[in-house]
């Protein structure tokens, strides 16, 4: 960009340090635009206006070259007296203009006259860093913005960031807001925006301000280009079917106003025989593969825009096809059926030692007036009783009951020391049962 300015450049200047006597000599003046002023007519917005030179001789076309030096440097020329630019405004904008004077097939430039907008006020390191947004289109008409970031490394704890947006001629500011551990606002959620997902390239305008009692916290603006951040919807209706020898996948488009022609696709088949991956791309709807008869496989398929613009959708979930075929099946089945079931009895076996000594310890509805002994008389009854029944299930009810019960000395005991490894034994024999 900047040699293509230079070589433009070059000329021009030449032109202009030879022509100007030959100008004047002639009686030819270039002068230079005047009440040149800058506006900020939008989040990130910026109307540069100015006026011919009264002085001007009127028989001679002109227009106006325009610069614009930061914060990205820009050159064009223009026929109006004004223009519009989309840019970030946080650390200020600059911009030069001149009259340029067709005369004689060459262009004649006045001399530069510059404006400047300064940078947002606020402390060092007070804006908000590492800014990120994504626009989900979930459903066809309001996608939903989504933004992160982090607080400044010199924003005080008490910083209240804003965020807003603006689309087009929309702005709006965030409704919902994320929180770090000192209530800092760090995310925002739209769950309605003006994004037209119909829209191509453009851009999403974001505005991040705040306030503090101790410190002037700078505001950052950041251009997202909506295309970019789009988080794309999964493939839907994913068939697999076989032709001839060989495995057709077929799918349809992601949910979004888009057509067909605008994605591409990610297949992901994994052979589980051979532990492989064959990753493909395809910008078609279908893929085919050759598949061994002999492996298993599971196929995924993931979508994005052409040219991998926005961000890649979730896999769809996995569709399996073929049969692994395994030599020594029924033994492994018998060996592992074995094994399962020796963990069990264990389980169970030791499940029932544990609930037995916490029984002992506890009652079922332990009373605080009990005297000691009949608590625990009475209790080897119960107990002896419920295993024979349901060992297991007493066992998970009793530790529940008595965790919320935890009046006694007794009771504060055992919710220090045993509660939470009762409940946890007690949790693991019956997954492994049931
Ligand atoms: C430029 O601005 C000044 C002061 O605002 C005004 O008096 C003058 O008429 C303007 N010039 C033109 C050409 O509009
Ligand atoms: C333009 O007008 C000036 C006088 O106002 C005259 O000297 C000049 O020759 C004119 N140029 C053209 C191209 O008409
Ligand atoms: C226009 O330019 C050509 C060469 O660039 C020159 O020969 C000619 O004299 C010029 N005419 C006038 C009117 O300046
Ligand atoms: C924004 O609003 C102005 C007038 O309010 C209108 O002329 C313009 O077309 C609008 N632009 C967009 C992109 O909606
Ligand atoms: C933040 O920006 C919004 C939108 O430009 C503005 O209305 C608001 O006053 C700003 N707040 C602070 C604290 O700068
Ligand atoms: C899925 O694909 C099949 C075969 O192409 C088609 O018959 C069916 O209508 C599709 N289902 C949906 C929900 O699009
Ligand atoms: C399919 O595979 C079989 C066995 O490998 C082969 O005989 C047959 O020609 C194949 N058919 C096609 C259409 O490739």
């Amino acid at each position: 960009m900047i040699i293509m300015v230079n070589i433009i450049l070059v000329p021009l200047w030449t032109a202009m340090a030879i022509q100007p006597n030959l100008l004047q000599a002639k009686g030819i003046q270039v002068l230079p635009p005047v009440n040149f002023t800058l506006t900020v007519t939008a989040l990130a917005e910026v109307l540069l206006h100015w006026k011919p030179n009264p002085d001007q001789q009127q028989n001679y076309t002109v227009i106006y070259d325009v610069e614009i030096i930061s914060p990205v440097q820009e050159m064009y020329d223009t026929k109006h007296t004004h223009s519009t630019r989309t840019v970030v405004l946080h650390d200020g904008f600059s911009a030069q203009i001149r009259t340029l004077l067709f005369y004689n097939s060459s262009k004649i430039g006045s001399e530069w006259v510059t404006e400047e907008l300064p940078a947002l006020a606020g402390d060092a390191e007070t804006s908000v860093t590492n800014l990120f947004c994504i626009v989900y289109t979930a459903s066809y008409n309001t996608p939903s913005l989504h933004c992160n970031w982090f607080a400044g490394k010199q924003a005080p704890t008490d910083t209240v960031y804003l965020l807003f947006y603006r689309y087009n001629n929309y702005t709006e500011q965030c409704p919902d807001y994320l929180q770090d551990k000192w209530q800092r606002n760090v995310g925002c959620r739209f769950s309605k925006t003006y994004i037209d997902p119909k829209q191509i390239g453009t851009l999403i305008i974001i505005h991040v301000n705040g306030s503090s009692k101790h410190a002037a916290i700078k505001p950052l603006e950041q251009l997202f280009n909506q295309d970019t951040i789009e988080k794309i919807n999964p493939p839907r209706n994913v068939t697999i079917s076989l032709e001839q020898n060989d495995t057709l996948v077929t799918w349809e488009k992601p949910i979004s106003p888009l057509s067909k022609a605008w994605f591409c696709y990610e297949v992901i088949i994994h052979n589980l025989k051979t532990g492989t991956n064959q990753l493909s791309k395809s910008t078609s709807n279908d893929f085919k593969f050759r598949m061994d008869v002999t492996s298993r496989y599971s196929i995924q398929i993931r979508a994005n825009r052409q040219y991998n613009e926005g961000f890649w959708s979730e896999w769809t979930d996995p569709l399996f096809i073929g049969e692994e075929q395994k030599k020594n099946q029924v033994g492994w089945v018998l060996i592992l059926v074995t094994v399962t079931t020796c963990f069990i009895t264990l389980f169970i076996a030791m499940a029932c030692k544990m609930c037995h000594l916490w029984s002992r310890l506890f009652p079922p509805i332990p009373t605080p007036k009990n005297n000691l002994k009949d608590l625990f008389s009475a209790k080897d009854y119960e107990i002896r009783y419920n295993f024979s029944l349901a060992p297991h299930r007493e066992c998970y009810t009793r530790a529940r009951t008595y965790t919320s019960e935890t009046e006694t000395e007794v009771g504060s005991y055992i919710d220090d020391l045993g509660s939470y490894n009762e409940d946890l034994y007690c949790e693991v024999l019956e997954d492994s049962v049931i």
